[in-house]
């Protein structure tokens, strides 16, 4: 491609991956999958980083590009940041109704509804129709200068488009984070033991005010514009409600709850409507904001201090509230973690009763040092299940005694009795009953029967729910013993159903190792590591009486897996199920070990990278390579030996033919086994 070729493929790309990015993040109506967008963006970096002088500020590319600063820079604002007056029941909206009619001298009037989000509020500069500043609200009149990092955001349009943008646009918005994207912060923070968030708002308004950049961008943040600051050079529609169908059109996100109402009936209605829905949001709001919508109105009403006459909020009841922590129990969840949960003094939070709320695991309830007796913070929003966010104290806590959930359930479980554990540098206690703990056997059963495990067809949630409740299966051993006749006295179970069922559950004791071991839902033991397993002992006595260093000679088993596997077959009642097991007849056939063959596997000592699509799913393939010897790993450099490359393959393939890696396709790995 020539130069000018070049410069066209790369604004061509600049224009369809901003297209998508409002599809997705400010319409939420993605037109192509992540993958094909994905591969957009990185035809467009190539090209850019072939030839940097293509890239230009308000590249997609360049959303991440600034450094880490010291310190915010101060903005002032071209007009002030106003804040909302408040109503706090239906005769404070009403009257705020009257005073506006009496004003206007209006028998109604008509206002837009819109929610009161609760994040962080910004303003966002456009000139000439391109991101020019973005800043926080500070105290009004003077905010912080944050445009690096919202430029992250990816809602945020770097350049505006549509007709008539105006030559200066101010947009005022609120950036918030989603619940969904609030939990997933927060997992990932717990999982690196860093700190976590007390709610969504935090979480935002934190991300935000990051010094770099990169941190911002790592954050799941959105926002919703609801107003304008000053507009210079350009035609404004003459309504609120006109206006955000207006923002809408240059292609800022803005809220799809924006209604037009009438009078404070019509307010209220709308209010109540949307507290019934505001748990199914997906985002934090914490009322309504009611608007005069014809803006000729809103100039005669003015503002009295920081407000304006024509806007009210009407907040909807608080999501925290504070109470007593009465007890805290343990339960055993499906997969076996221990969780404290605080039993609480009931009380109202968002128009609920709360009893209980998670504290998570030990060093949440260590971080907000809670101890039984407490005056707690009790928060619930959305679906979310409720939490104690912190501690009040009311100058007894020093006294009460600080909280240990080992020694709470005396090191068992409280459900099995099994050993109660916490593995080195976990937060989670975890119940090694495995199958044979009440809490779990259903998503071991569901395990085991998987299409990648056993294999039976027909034993879906359902059915398992049922055997567990009517005690009909405690272990997995217990399917070989169940006769068509008991199984057709399940609900939804016709005989036909149920005939096959026992079919299915016959048919499967006919197995292979790998998929045994994989069955037995060994933590960690996912279906390559059963497979190394499998190749590397040959059947599955010798894995029962590995000793670590054994087993950490299998490629793929390092010391926190070996420590697994061996808690798993030192527990007698796994022992137990597997010879239940045996004796039922699940067989399998016995292989070659290849720790015991001195011959050479073809892949010893060799990296491969996978890329691309390929016939079968990547876990698979990555074990069959790992069964060869190869160590796969997941980026090329000059010490790849092979890529093997699938249909579509994009970007790694493209440095292997850079490196001079060879390109190895589904059939040679066929060829080598
Ligand atoms: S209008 C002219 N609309 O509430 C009045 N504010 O208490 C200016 N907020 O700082 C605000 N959602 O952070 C307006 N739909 C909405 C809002 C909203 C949330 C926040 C905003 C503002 C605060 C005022």
């Amino acid at each position: 491609m020539s130069r000018g070729d070049e410069a066209a493929r790369a604004k061509r790309l600049r224009e369809r991956i901003e297209y998508h990015n409002h599809r997705y993040y400010v319409l939420d109506d993605p037109e192509i999958p992540d993958a094909e967008y994905d591969r957009l963006m990185r035809e467009l970096e190539a090209l850019e980083a072939a030839d940097p002088s293509l890239i230009v500020p308000d590249s997609p590319t360049q959303r991440v590009g600034a450094a880490p600063s010291a310190a915010f820079d101060e903005v002032r604002h071209a007009l002030p940041m106003l804040s909302l007056a408040n109503a706090f029941d239906e005769q404070e909206l009403r009257d705020f109704d009257r005073r506006a009619r009496e004003r206007l001298e209006r028998d109604e009037v008509i206002y837009t509804a819109e929610t009161k989000l609760d994040g962080l509020a910004v303003s966002l500069r456009y000139e000439g129709g391109a991101l020019a500043r973005a800043a926080t609200r500070g105290d009004g009149a003077r905010g912080e200068d944050v445009t690096a990092n919202v430029r992250t955001i990816r809602a945020v349009p770097l350049r505006l488009g549509g007709d008539g943008v105006p030559r200066v646009l101010e947009v005022r918005a609120e950036v918030y984070m989603s619940l969904d994207g609030f939990e997933r912060l927060n997992a990932r923070q717990r999982a690196r033991g860093e700190k976590v968030f007390a709610n969504p708002r935090n979480a935002a308004a934190g991300g935000l005010r990051q010094l770099d950049p990169r941190v911002t961008a790592s954050r799941p943040l959105t926002l919703f514009c609801y107003g304008l600051g000053l507009v210079e050079g350009g035609e404004v529609p003459g309504t609120q409600y006109e206006r955000l169908a207006w923002l809408a059109s240059l292609g800022l996100r803005v809220s799809p709850e924006a209604k037009r109402v009438t009078g404070a009936d019509g307010c209220l209605a709308y209010y109540r409507d949307l507290a019934a829905r505001r748990d199914r949001l997906g985002y934090e709001i914490d009322g309504c904001v009611f608007k005069v919508d014809d803006v000729i109105g809103q100039e005669r009403l003015g503002q009295v201090s920081r407000a304006p006459r024509w806007a009210v909020a009407y907040k909807f009841p608080a999501q925290e509230q504070v109470t007593r922590l009465v007890d805290i129990d343990v339960q055993v969840g499906r997969t076996g973690t221990l969780t404290p949960v605080a039993r609480l003094e009931p009380v109202r939070v968002g128009g609920v009763t709360v009893t209980n709320a998670t504290l998570h695991n030990q060093d949440e309830i260590d971080r907000k040092d809670v101890r039984v007796g407490d005056r707690v913070v009790v928060r619930r929003a959305g679906d979310v299940i409720p939490e104690v966010v912190r501690v009040l104290d009311d100058g007894d806590h020093a006294a009460r005694e600080r909280f240990d959930l080992l020694a709470k359930v005396g090191g068992r479980c409280p459900v099995c009795g099994s050993r109660a554990e916490r593995a080195e540098g976990e937060s989670a206690v975890r119940c090694s009953g495995g199958l044979y703990c009440g809490a779990q056997r259903r998503q071991a059963l569901w395990h085991f029967a998987s299409r990648r495990a056993m294999d039976i067809e027909g034993l879906g949630e359902k059915v398992i729910d049922q055997l567990v409740e009517r005690d009909l299966v405690k272990s997995p051993a217990d399917l070989y013993t169940l006769e068509a006749g008991t199984l057709a006295g399940l609900e939804r179970m016709a005989e036909k159903s149920a005939a096959n069922l026992v079919a299915a559950i016959a048919r499967s004791r006919d197995t292979t190792l790998a998929r045994l071991v994989y069955a037995l839902g060994i933590r960690d033991v996912g279906e390559a590591t059963a497979l190394a397993l499998a190749t590397w002992f040959g059947d599955l006595d010798p894995i029962i009486e590995a000793d670590t260093d054994a087993l950490m000679q299998v490629p793929d088993v390092g010391p926190v897996v070996a420590e697994h596997i061996q808690a798993f077959f030192r527990e007698p009642h796994n022992r137990d199920v597997i010879a239940a097991l045996r004796a039922h007849g699940v067989t399998w056939e016995p292989m070659d070990a290849a720790r015991d063959a001195q011959r050479e596997r073809p892949l010893d000592g060799k990296t491969v990278v996978i890329t691309g699509t390929l016939s079968a799913p990547r876990d698979e393939v990555k074990a069959r390579l790992q069964a060869l010897g190869a160590k796969v790993t997941g980026s090329v450099s000059k010490k790849t030996d092979f890529v093997l490359a699938g249909e579509e393959a994009g970007s790694k393939l493209a440095k292997a033919e850079s490196l001079g890696v060879a390109v190895v396709d589904e059939a040679w790995l066929d060829g080598l086994e």
